[in-house]
């Protein structure tokens, strides 16, 4: 998977950005001259990778989080329910969406060994007034959604997956998304299938698959203008998270775009025809794409294998096949952990840290309760890269600096 090239770029121009999604130029070019039916077409091919009966597709994961919500307001079963059940730590625009679809986000703690809700934590919070809980798997782990299914079983609410990291893992044999009552999926730059933007959503049951049809129906379609600069966004997106490009973009402030509310913004149509040419193209690949991410963040852990002061993710056990999109730690030492990004930044490799605050941090209006797991993620996470331009001298080197590094603090 590693052009051997790599190894000899001189490292001033080098930085290996912490995450990319491979683009050939004829991928990029599928889109060029799509079909007429391109949308249709990879909306089939979606549904079967992902063995459901369809999907629905938007111009965001955050559009169609949105478009999920109103439905789900919709649905005479949920009517008069107010409450998104949310983890206290986890991408800022999903709030965001909860707040502009009317809804009230109601946090749950997580637990920085897991990263999932922490036990009972749904059960705690769930109750007449839940629509919906919403299980993320973040970072493309395969987590567990059965005590979440339960708790909403049993206050008649629904499971939101919230897979947007994390197209084609599994968690027992099934793709992880399709365990709850919805999966949601983003096609984003940096995700594990990218279309420059772009956002999935699947139903486990026909009837919730119908209401998802018939809020899509609804939906405006793109125009050229947006068909145009969906392409060029996808462009300069592979460019930006082109290990040349992406020293200029850390430079101009690229790694914190995830954390700023100018970046929350969606809009309210579907994906384009273009986007969908080149899904197509992509899809076949994602499998092995995926797996080359599962090697790297193996490659990492068995160099890292003992580093003290670390909170390493779950070992995916029989049940789980990770992405592994980035490879999450957390440090106990919370104070070290822009450290050790700049160290390994200043060898060229780019660590990510993510959303830095919790959401009550970041939203006022949700205040009032302590979330000391999501605090020691905030504070404490670093993601290392498993993209397809990281090769085994990067994390040999990568995994030198963090022992170093952690060893003179
Ligand atoms: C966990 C999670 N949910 C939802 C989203 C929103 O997806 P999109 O950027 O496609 O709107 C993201 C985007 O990064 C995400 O990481």
């Amino acid at each position: 998977m590693v052009a051997p090239s790599s190894l000899a770029r001189p490292q001033f121009a080098r930085h290996v950005p912490p995450t990319a999604t491979p683009l050939r130029w004829q991928e990029w070019q599928a889109g060029l001259h799509p079909a007429q039916d391109a949308v249709a077409q990879f909306r089939r091919a979606l549904a079967s990778y992902l063995d459901v009966s369809d999907c629905a597709l938007a111009a965001s994961g955050r559009t169609a989080l949105f478009l999920l919500l109103r439905t789900l307001c919709d649905r005479p079963a949920l009517h008069g329910r107010t409450e998104v059940i949310l983890p206290a730590y986890t991408c800022p625009s999903v709030a965001k969406v909860v707040l502009d679809a009317g809804l009230t986000p109601r946090l749950v703690d997580i637990d920085p060994y897991t990263h999932a809700y922490v036990d009972g934590g749904p059960a705690a919070n769930a109750g007449p007034a839940t629509l919906a809980l919403l299980c993320v798997h973040p970072y493309g782990l395969a987590l567990p959604v059965n005590e979440a299914m339960a708790v909403a079983r049993a206050v008649g609410a629904v499971v939101v997956e919230d897979a947007a990291q994390a197209l084609g893992a599994r968690y027992a044999g099934r793709a992880v998304g399709t365990h709850g009552d919805f999966g949601l999926f983003s096609l984003g730059p940096g995700k594990p299938l990218s279309t420059g933007g772009g956002g999935v959503v699947c139903a486990r049951d026909a009837t919730h698959a119908a209401a998802l049809a018939r809020t899509w129906q609804r939906l405006a379609q793109p125009g050229v203008a947006a068909t145009g600069w969906a392409l060029a966004r996808l462009g300069l997106f592979s460019l930006a998270f082109h290990p040349a490009g992406w020293w200029l973009a850390s430079k101009a402030g690229a790694h914190k775009v995830g954390d700023h509310e100018a970046s929350w913004g969606y809009a309210l149509r579907g994906l384009t025809a273009s986007q969908a040419a080149v899904g197509l193209r992509l899809l076949p690949s994602l499998d092995a794409i995926n797996a080359a991410r599962r090697a790297r963040a193996q490659a990492w852990l068995e160099q890292l294998q003992g580093l003290p002061g670390v909170i390493w993710p779950p070992a995916q056990g029989v049940d789980g096949e990770a992405v592994y999109l980035r490879l999450p730690l957390v440090l106990q030492d919370v104070e070290r952990a822009d450290g050790l990004q700049a160290r390994l930044a200043a060898a060229g490799i780019g660590a990510g840290r993510m959303y830095r605050r919790t959401l009550d941090e970041i939203f006022p209006a949700l205040r009032g309760a302590a979330y000391p797991g999501a605090t020691q993620v905030a504070r404490g996470l670093l993601t290392l890269p498993t993209n397809h331009y990281v090769d085994s001298r990067d994390i040999r080197r990568g995994a030198a600096i963090l022992r170093q590094a952690l060893a003179d603090m």
